[in-house]
């Protein structure tokens, strides 16, 4: 089949044939047990992608490709300028390290279907942790080195893992970050307690060894290699925690069939990427990015991936990307538009592009947050190739909206993601559940089912999972963000809906923070909104409301809220800014105008034309705030 146009309307009018394993993307993929059909929707709104398939997805990912005589082909380059380091992997080379690994998993009880957290700075050791699970079976939960303890213990508690896999320290460019402190302090604070921990010795920060840790090096010599155990297609592979509006994290699940056809298929169509080519995806195993497109995509393809540990910027300068392009071959590079507006500032004329050969390298594909135009247009004229900017979500697992490369190229309109990816039955809806006319706004939604590798359910919360994003429009996925569609049917992504937030890539709810600052004693009410930042994206901006009769010193009080912040939530939440406000906006039935306080901190005009809310309990009170939203 050839045509965008053509392979999205069969993935829709006829998805077995499109996805299925007689004719479709999932002949792609070896199976245990092939699937005799592709789609159950025999229990709507619950989908299940390949009912009776088996397979494994650690064997697709590298036995596999052993096994067809490519053992010596590279399958993983860590370079990572923070510790001077760069090592590579074949195919053979990562099989027999993650098999001894899956053998140390095994010796410690873990089987089938058994939960395993990982908490990993980016070493390749993480990579192996993760197909190392998967190869026996069980179920990894990878958390974000840059969350603190709390953040990590709710992931325990939700995810009851019978093991942790961790690193003595994580190396940040200013600062070692002690990983087992953390790791302990969590394990203290979770009611449930794993049964083990096992800890990479890093040698920039060795780690105080417990009873209940294990010492990977050790326990790897004295492993026994397991091999790769076959599951159900809709088994879990695994669970990855992401923002919502409450503070609770949703335990997105990620299913083993569904996951391997989507990522194998996108490979090939969206990026372009085939055996033996390189990809580099510049983001953190901790983010659905990193699973998808540093792991599991690039080897299931069979072709090389670099996982690399360092910033764009510093150690030793703005041109690392540039450098690992050119040393590793790389043809297709991934990272969030942030990562690229950090390299213009520090060098905004590419100087440092100068002294490398970048012949090998043919596009570079963006996303995690809206990609600003100014950015687009320094990328396009800096790198010469064509510059992807793509939508999708921990919950989708892989694009929704994209430029598909290997497909059929479609011309760039900046400011959107271009068109809606084959599966993904994209539509704009208005708060009626009628469809917005192109150019209007609406809430960006899919029609159910969607494809392989969306997100089956939440982890232990069937309920959540209906009532988060099935609810709001009958047989339609809410995606959160809202948008539109143009006439050509191309999909322009505005922001979210709703209080999850955007920092640098990375995805935060503004409800946990909230959470922290209401736990102060001094705090009656409080509100966090994000603000737009040059560097960033959005930055979280706080305004807390004083209990009365308390006073109390605002600098020493707002440095003491955003030590709680970084204690409590993480320092990856980049909360830096606190204001204490004599009280805060709301409605009439005492809602938080958050939409309105972010549109006159951002609006144009100075926030002027922000619409004020006809359900406004005192407009006084907002007029109060107006300088000091505006004042940054
Ligand atoms: N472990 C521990 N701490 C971490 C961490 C980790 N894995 N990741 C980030 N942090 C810390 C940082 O050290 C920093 O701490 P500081 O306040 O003491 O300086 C804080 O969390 C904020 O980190 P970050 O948001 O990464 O900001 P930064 O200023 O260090 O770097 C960018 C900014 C834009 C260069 C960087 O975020 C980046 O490259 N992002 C794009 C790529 C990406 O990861 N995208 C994710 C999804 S695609
Ligand atoms: P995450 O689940 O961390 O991948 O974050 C998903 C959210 O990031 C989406 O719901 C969007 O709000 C935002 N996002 C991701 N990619 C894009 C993009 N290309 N354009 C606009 N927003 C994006």
């Amino acid at each position: 089949m050839s045509g965008y146009r053509d392979a999205f309307r069969t993935s829709i009018d006829d998805p077995e044939r499109f996805w299925g394993f007689e004719h479709g993307a999932a002949s792609a993929i070896d199976w245990h047990r092939p699937p005799t059909r592709a789609l159950d929707s025999s229990n709507p709104p619950f989908y299940r992608w390949y009912p009776d398939g088996e397979l494994n997805t650690c064997h697709n990912a590298l036995d596999r490709h052993v096994e067809a005589g490519h053992g010596e082909r590279t399958a993983l380059i860590y370079d990572s300028p923070v510790t001077g380091t760069r090592r590579s992997y074949s195919y053979a080379g990562l099989r027999d390290e993650v098999a001894r690994f899956a053998g140390v998993l095994a010796g410690l009880g873990v089987t089938k279907g058994d939960r395993v957290v990982i908490y990993m700075p980016m070493v390749p050791e993480a990579a192996i942790a993760m197909l190392a699970c998967a190869r026996i079976g069980a179920v990894h939960s990878v958390v974000f080195g840059g969350f603190a303890a709390p953040e990590l213990a709710v992931r325990i508690d939700d995810a009851a893992p019978k093991v942790i896999v961790s690193a003595s320290c994580g190396i940040e460019v200013k600062r070692t970050v002690e990983y087992k402190p953390l790791l302990d302090r969590a394990i203290e604070l979770a009611n449930h307690k794993p049964e083990r921990c096992v800890i990479l010795q890093r040698p920039q920060a060795p780690a105080a060894m417990g009873e209940r840790d294990v010492d990977w090096a050790s326990a790897l010599d004295k492993a026994t290699p397991a091999d790769c155990v076959p599951v159900a297609a809709t088994d879990p592979l695994y669970i990855l925690y992401t923002s919502g509006t409450t503070g609770k994290p949703k335990g997105v699940v990620r299913d083993n069939g569904g996951h391997a056809v989507a990522l194998r298929w996108s490979m090939a169509n969206i990026y372009d990427v085939g055996p033996g080519e390189v990809m580099f995806t510049a983001s953190d195993v901790g983010w659905v990015v990193g699973h998808s497109y540093i792991v599991y995509a690039p080897l299931l393809t069979g072709a090389t991936t670099v996982l690399y540990e360092g910033k764009p910027v510093g150690t030793p300068d703005a041109g690392q990307f540039w450098r690992v392009i050119a040393e590793h071959g790389v043809k297709a590079m991934f990272t969030a538009p942030t990562a690229f507006r950090a390299i213009k500032k520090e060098d905004p004329k590419g100087a440092l592009l100068g002294s490398y050969d970048l012949s090998g390298f043919e596009y570079l594909f963006l996303a995690g947050e809206r990609l600003d135009p100014e950015t687009l247009r320094w990328a396009q004229d800096l790198l010469r190739v064509p510059v992807i900017d793509h939508w999708w979500q921990t919950e989708t697992g892989w694009p929704i909206a994209a430029n598909l490369m290997g497909l059929e190229p479609l011309p760039v309109k900046p400011g959107s993601p271009t068109v809606p990816v084959p599966g993904w039955d994209v539509a704009v809806l208005e708060p009626s559940g009628s469809p917005a006319a192109p150019d209007t706004d609406g809430a960006i939604v899919i029609k159910l089912p969607m494809p392989p590798g969306s997100l089956p359910t939440l982890w232990n919360d069937d309920q959540r999972f209906v009532a988060s994003y099935l609810s709001a429009f009958d047989g339609y996925y809410l995606t959160g963000d809202g948008g539109h569609l143009d006439a050509d049917g191309y999909v322009f992504v505005m922001g979210r809906t709703d209080d999850v937030i955007n920092v640098a890539g990375h995805r935060l709810s503004t409800g946990t923070m909230e959470e922290v600052l209401a736990s102060h004693p001094s705090v009656a009410e409080c509100a966090v909104i994000g603000v737009a930042d040059q560097l960033k994206g959005q930055v979280p901006r706080g305004f807390v409301v004083l209990k009365a009769g308390v006073s109390a010193d605002e600098s020493e009080l707002s440095a003491e809220l955003i030590g709680m912040v970084r204690d409590q939530v993480g320092a990856v939440a980049s909360f830096k800014e606190v204001a204490v406000v004599p009280a805060l906006p709301k409605t009439r039935s005492g809602k938080i105008l958050r939409k309105t306080m972010r549109g006159i901190a951002d609006g144009p005009n100075g926030g002027r034309d922000e619409p004020v809310p006809s359900t406004i309990d005192d407009a006084s009170v907002l007029d109060a705030l107006r300088p000091i939203l505006r004042g940054r």
